[in-house]
Protein backbone atom coordinates (compact mmCIF):
# COMPACT_ATOMS: atom_id res chain seq x y z
CA UNK A 1 0.00 0.00 0.00
CA UNK A 2 1.42 2.62 -0.82
CA UNK A 3 1.57 6.23 1.99
CA UNK A 4 0.21 9.46 1.32
CA UNK A 5 3.13 11.09 1.67
CA UNK A 6 5.02 8.89 -0.68
CA UNK A 7 1.80 8.95 -2.84
CA UNK A 8 2.67 12.75 -3.07
CA UNK A 9 6.04 12.39 -3.95
CA UNK A 10 5.47 9.96 -6.69
CA UNK A 11 2.43 12.23 -8.80
CA UNK A 12 5.58 15.44 -7.96
CA UNK A 13 7.84 12.91 -10.00
CA UNK A 14 5.62 13.07 -12.64
CA UNK A 15 5.07 16.26 -12.98
CA UNK A 16 8.41 17.04 -13.35
CA UNK A 17 8.67 14.38 -15.79
CA UNK A 18 5.94 16.04 -17.80
CA UNK A 19 3.20 13.59 -16.95
CA UNK A 20 0.50 16.26 -17.11
CA UNK A 21 -2.71 14.01 -18.05
CA UNK A 22 -4.61 10.69 -17.48
CA UNK A 23 -5.23 8.88 -20.38
CA UNK A 24 -7.39 6.05 -19.10
CA UNK A 25 -10.19 6.09 -17.02
CA UNK A 26 -8.91 2.94 -14.62
CA UNK A 27 -5.10 2.89 -13.40
CA UNK A 28 -3.03 0.37 -15.32
CA UNK A 29 -0.75 -2.00 -13.06
CA UNK A 30 2.43 -2.19 -15.73
CA UNK A 31 4.12 -4.64 -12.57
CA UNK A 32 2.22 -7.64 -13.89
CA UNK A 33 3.88 -8.71 -17.04
CA UNK A 34 1.79 -9.44 -20.33
CA UNK A 35 1.25 -12.77 -21.45
CA UNK A 36 4.07 -13.71 -23.91
CA UNK A 37 1.14 -15.04 -26.50
CA UNK A 38 -1.97 -13.32 -26.80
CA UNK A 39 -5.17 -14.88 -26.12
CA UNK A 40 -6.68 -17.25 -27.90
CA UNK A 41 -9.93 -14.52 -28.61
CA UNK A 42 -8.55 -11.54 -29.64
CA UNK A 43 -10.80 -8.67 -28.01
CA UNK A 44 -12.79 -6.69 -29.92
CA UNK A 45 -11.30 -3.11 -29.70
CA UNK A 46 -7.51 -2.26 -28.36
CA UNK A 47 -7.94 -1.24 -24.63
CA UNK A 48 -7.25 2.43 -24.96
CA UNK A 49 -3.93 1.79 -22.71
CA UNK A 50 -2.37 -0.26 -25.47
CA UNK A 51 -0.02 0.71 -27.66
CA UNK A 52 -1.19 3.01 -30.11
CA UNK A 53 0.60 0.65 -32.72
CA UNK A 54 -1.00 -2.62 -31.62
CA UNK A 55 -1.22 -4.55 -34.82
CA UNK A 56 -4.61 -4.86 -36.83
CA UNK A 57 -6.72 -8.31 -36.89
CA UNK A 58 -5.81 -10.51 -39.49
CA UNK A 59 -9.03 -10.59 -40.80
CA UNK A 60 -11.26 -8.04 -40.15
CA UNK A 61 -15.35 -9.01 -40.42
CA UNK A 62 -16.26 -8.00 -43.77
CA UNK A 63 -19.10 -6.21 -42.43
CA UNK A 64 -16.16 -3.52 -40.94
CA UNK A 65 -15.59 -0.23 -43.49
CA UNK A 66 -12.29 0.08 -44.37
CA UNK A 67 -11.51 2.56 -42.07
CA UNK A 68 -11.57 0.41 -38.82
CA UNK A 69 -8.70 -1.58 -40.28
CA UNK A 70 -6.71 1.92 -40.28
CA UNK A 71 -7.76 2.42 -36.59
CA UNK A 72 -4.28 1.03 -35.71
CA UNK A 73 -2.45 3.68 -38.15
CA UNK A 74 -2.02 1.72 -41.07
CA UNK A 75 -1.29 3.85 -43.51
CA UNK A 76 -3.83 3.84 -46.22
CA UNK A 77 -5.56 4.80 -49.46
CA UNK A 78 -8.52 5.35 -47.45
CA UNK A 79 -7.58 9.04 -46.01
CA UNK A 80 -6.68 9.80 -49.53
CA UNK A 81 -9.58 8.61 -51.18
CA UNK A 82 -11.52 10.16 -48.44
CA UNK A 83 -9.67 13.56 -48.56
CA UNK A 84 -9.76 13.79 -52.41
CA UNK A 85 -14.08 13.24 -52.47
CA UNK A 86 -14.37 16.57 -50.52
CA UNK A 87 -15.09 19.30 -52.72
CA UNK A 88 -15.61 22.05 -49.88
CA UNK A 89 -14.12 23.07 -46.58
CA UNK A 90 -17.54 21.77 -44.73
CA UNK A 91 -17.25 18.25 -46.16
CA UNK A 92 -13.41 17.78 -45.33
CA UNK A 93 -13.86 19.16 -41.81
CA UNK A 94 -17.38 16.81 -41.64
CA UNK A 95 -14.96 13.79 -43.03
CA UNK A 96 -12.17 14.32 -40.67
CA UNK A 97 -14.55 14.55 -37.61
CA UNK A 98 -16.76 11.04 -38.73
CA UNK A 99 -13.07 9.57 -39.39
CA UNK A 100 -12.51 7.13 -36.85
CA UNK A 101 -9.04 5.12 -38.74
CA UNK A 102 -6.70 6.98 -36.48
CA UNK A 103 -6.09 6.09 -32.90
CA UNK A 104 -5.13 9.06 -31.92
CA UNK A 105 -8.51 10.42 -31.66
CA UNK A 106 -9.49 7.99 -28.97
CA UNK A 107 -7.09 9.73 -26.72
CA UNK A 108 -8.29 13.66 -27.65
CA UNK A 109 -10.67 15.67 -26.36
CA UNK A 110 -11.59 17.56 -29.80
CA UNK A 111 -10.61 17.48 -33.49
CA UNK A 112 -9.05 20.52 -34.24
CA UNK A 113 -8.88 20.83 -38.30
CA UNK A 114 -7.53 24.37 -39.80
CA UNK A 115 -9.17 27.64 -39.39
CA UNK A 116 -8.82 31.26 -40.61
CA UNK A 117 -8.96 32.28 -44.28
CA UNK A 118 -9.83 29.54 -46.23
CA UNK A 119 -9.16 31.61 -49.74
CA UNK A 120 -5.81 33.35 -47.86
CA UNK A 121 -2.65 34.08 -49.26
CA UNK A 122 -0.43 32.62 -46.46
CA UNK A 123 -0.93 29.01 -45.20
CA UNK A 124 0.80 27.91 -41.84
CA UNK A 125 1.18 24.36 -41.34
CA UNK A 126 2.39 22.76 -37.91
CA UNK A 127 2.78 19.63 -36.01
CA UNK A 128 -0.24 18.61 -33.84
CA UNK A 129 -2.66 20.35 -31.46
CA UNK A 130 -1.14 20.84 -27.92
CA UNK A 131 -2.86 20.73 -24.79
CA UNK A 132 -5.25 23.93 -24.90
CA UNK A 133 -5.80 23.48 -28.27
CA UNK A 134 -7.54 20.30 -27.95
CA UNK A 135 -9.14 21.22 -25.07
CA UNK A 136 -10.61 24.56 -27.48
CA UNK A 137 -10.79 22.52 -30.93
CA UNK A 138 -8.51 25.35 -32.66
CA UNK A 139 -5.14 25.40 -33.93
CA UNK A 140 -2.09 27.31 -32.48
CA UNK A 141 -4.18 28.91 -29.53
CA UNK A 142 -1.91 28.20 -26.73
CA UNK A 143 1.72 29.54 -25.70
CA UNK A 144 2.85 28.73 -29.61
CA UNK A 145 0.15 30.32 -30.73
CA UNK A 146 0.24 33.34 -29.19
CA UNK A 147 3.90 33.58 -30.49
CA UNK A 148 2.86 32.87 -34.10
CA UNK A 149 0.10 35.66 -33.55
CA UNK A 150 3.18 37.85 -33.13
CA UNK A 151 5.50 36.91 -35.64
CA UNK A 152 2.44 37.04 -38.23
CA UNK A 153 1.80 40.30 -37.02
CA UNK A 154 5.54 41.35 -37.11
CA UNK A 155 5.07 41.08 -41.09
CA UNK A 156 1.55 43.00 -41.18
CA UNK A 157 -0.61 39.62 -41.24
CA UNK A 158 -2.78 39.50 -39.12
CA UNK A 159 -3.95 35.87 -38.21
CA UNK A 160 -7.68 36.19 -39.55
CA UNK A 161 -6.01 37.12 -42.80
CA UNK A 162 -4.35 33.40 -42.83
CA UNK A 163 -4.99 30.04 -42.82
CA UNK A 164 -3.52 27.97 -39.87
CA UNK A 165 -3.77 24.18 -39.49
CA UNK A 166 -1.85 21.14 -38.59
CA UNK A 167 -0.50 17.81 -39.78
CA UNK A 168 -2.30 16.20 -37.40
CA UNK A 169 -5.95 16.88 -36.23
CA UNK A 170 -5.54 15.22 -33.67
CA UNK A 171 -3.10 15.78 -30.12
CA UNK A 172 -0.94 12.52 -29.64
CA UNK A 173 -1.31 11.35 -26.07
CA UNK A 174 1.14 13.73 -23.82
CA UNK A 175 2.41 15.93 -26.49
CA UNK A 176 5.00 13.08 -27.59
CA UNK A 177 5.93 13.55 -31.35
CA UNK A 178 3.75 11.44 -33.75
CA UNK A 179 5.00 8.37 -35.70
CA UNK A 180 5.66 8.36 -38.82
CA UNK A 181 2.16 5.97 -39.47
CA UNK A 182 0.72 8.70 -38.07
CA UNK A 183 1.79 11.16 -40.28
CA UNK A 184 1.18 9.75 -43.00
CA UNK A 185 -2.55 8.68 -42.25
CA UNK A 186 -3.32 12.13 -41.55
CA UNK A 187 -1.18 13.64 -44.42
CA UNK A 188 -4.19 13.51 -46.90
CA UNK A 189 -6.70 15.66 -44.71
CA UNK A 190 -3.63 18.53 -44.36
CA UNK A 191 -3.12 17.94 -48.17
CA UNK A 192 -6.49 18.52 -48.84
CA UNK A 193 -6.87 21.70 -47.41
CA UNK A 194 -3.78 23.10 -49.36
CA UNK A 195 -5.52 22.20 -52.46
CA UNK A 196 -8.76 23.93 -51.06
CA UNK A 197 -6.80 27.11 -49.99
CA UNK A 198 -4.41 27.74 -52.62
CA UNK A 199 -2.26 29.96 -50.63
CA UNK A 200 0.16 32.03 -52.45
CA UNK A 201 2.96 31.17 -50.05
CA UNK A 202 2.78 27.79 -47.54
CA UNK A 203 4.55 28.16 -44.01
CA UNK A 204 6.01 24.63 -42.65
CA UNK A 205 6.51 25.15 -39.23
CA UNK A 206 8.92 22.39 -37.39
CA UNK A 207 10.75 19.21 -38.70
CA UNK A 208 7.22 17.35 -38.75
CA UNK A 209 5.51 19.54 -41.04
CA UNK A 210 8.40 20.19 -43.63
CA UNK A 211 9.72 16.82 -43.92
CA UNK A 212 6.73 15.58 -44.30
CA UNK A 213 5.19 17.84 -46.89
CA UNK A 214 8.60 18.37 -48.61
CA UNK A 215 8.84 14.77 -48.34
CA UNK A 216 12.61 15.45 -47.34
CA UNK A 217 14.81 13.62 -44.51
CA UNK A 218 16.46 16.53 -43.49
CA UNK A 219 16.02 18.37 -40.41
CA UNK A 220 14.44 21.43 -40.25
CA UNK A 221 17.77 23.16 -39.35
CA UNK A 222 18.90 22.27 -43.21
CA UNK A 223 15.44 22.62 -44.31
CA UNK A 224 14.36 25.88 -43.30
CA UNK A 225 15.23 29.18 -44.35
CA UNK A 226 15.31 28.61 -48.47
CA UNK A 227 12.41 28.50 -51.43
CA UNK A 228 11.43 24.96 -51.77
CA UNK A 229 8.11 24.29 -53.63
CA UNK A 230 4.70 21.98 -52.51
CA UNK A 231 3.04 20.27 -55.36
CA UNK A 232 0.28 17.68 -55.92
CA UNK A 233 -0.76 16.44 -58.93
CA UNK A 234 -4.54 18.20 -58.02
CA UNK A 235 -2.60 21.61 -58.06
CA UNK A 236 -1.90 23.15 -61.04
CA UNK A 237 1.35 24.76 -60.17
CA UNK A 238 3.38 24.22 -57.17
CA UNK A 239 3.33 26.66 -54.64
CA UNK A 240 6.23 28.68 -53.01
CA UNK A 241 6.92 26.75 -49.67
CA UNK A 242 9.18 28.05 -46.66
CA UNK A 243 10.13 26.15 -43.82
CA UNK A 244 10.75 27.64 -40.62
CA UNK A 245 11.45 26.61 -36.71
CA UNK A 246 8.05 25.77 -34.38
CA UNK A 247 7.22 28.62 -32.23
CA UNK A 248 7.12 26.12 -30.00
CA UNK A 249 11.06 26.03 -29.80
CA UNK A 250 11.23 29.61 -30.06
CA UNK A 251 9.79 29.45 -26.87
CA UNK A 252 13.08 27.36 -26.03
CA UNK A 253 15.36 28.44 -27.90
CA UNK A 254 14.74 32.12 -28.11
CA UNK A 255 18.20 32.91 -29.88
CA UNK A 256 17.11 31.10 -32.94
CA UNK A 257 14.62 33.70 -33.50
CA UNK A 258 17.19 36.08 -35.46
CA UNK A 259 17.19 33.17 -38.18
CA UNK A 260 13.13 33.09 -37.93
CA UNK A 261 13.19 36.98 -38.23
CA UNK A 262 14.80 36.49 -41.64
CA UNK A 263 12.64 33.97 -43.00
CA UNK A 264 9.77 35.75 -42.00
CA UNK A 265 10.92 39.32 -44.19
CA UNK A 266 11.70 36.95 -47.24
CA UNK A 267 8.14 35.79 -46.86
CA UNK A 268 6.72 39.30 -47.02
CA UNK A 269 9.22 40.40 -49.41
CA UNK A 270 7.87 37.54 -51.79
CA UNK A 271 4.44 37.93 -50.93
CA UNK A 272 4.37 41.36 -51.53
CA UNK A 273 6.09 40.74 -55.15
CA UNK A 274 3.38 37.74 -56.29
CA UNK A 275 0.14 38.46 -57.81
CA UNK A 276 -3.15 38.52 -56.20
CA UNK A 277 -5.24 36.01 -55.87
CA UNK A 278 -8.04 36.37 -57.75
CA UNK A 279 -5.74 38.45 -60.54
N1 LIG B 1 1.92 23.21 -31.99
C1 LIG B 1 1.51 22.87 -33.22
O1 LIG B 1 2.28 22.39 -34.04
N2 LIG B 1 0.23 23.09 -33.52
C2 LIG B 1 -0.64 23.62 -32.69
O2 LIG B 1 -1.80 23.80 -33.05
C3 LIG B 1 -0.18 23.98 -31.41
C4 LIG B 1 1.10 23.76 -31.07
Amino acid sequence: MIQPDNMHALLQWYIAAGVDEAIDSAPQNRFVQAPKTPPATAPETTPAAAPITAPARATPPVSVPNQAAAATNTPSEDTRELAAGCASFDELRAAIGAFDGCALKRTATNTVVGTGDEAAALMVVGEAPGGEEDRRGLPFVGPAGKLLDRMLAAIGLERSAVYITNILPWRPPGNRSPTAEEIALCQPFVERQIELVQPKILVLVGGISAKSLLDKREGITRLRGTWREFSVPALAEPIATMATFHPAYLLRQPAAKKEVWRDLLAIQQKLAEMPDKDK
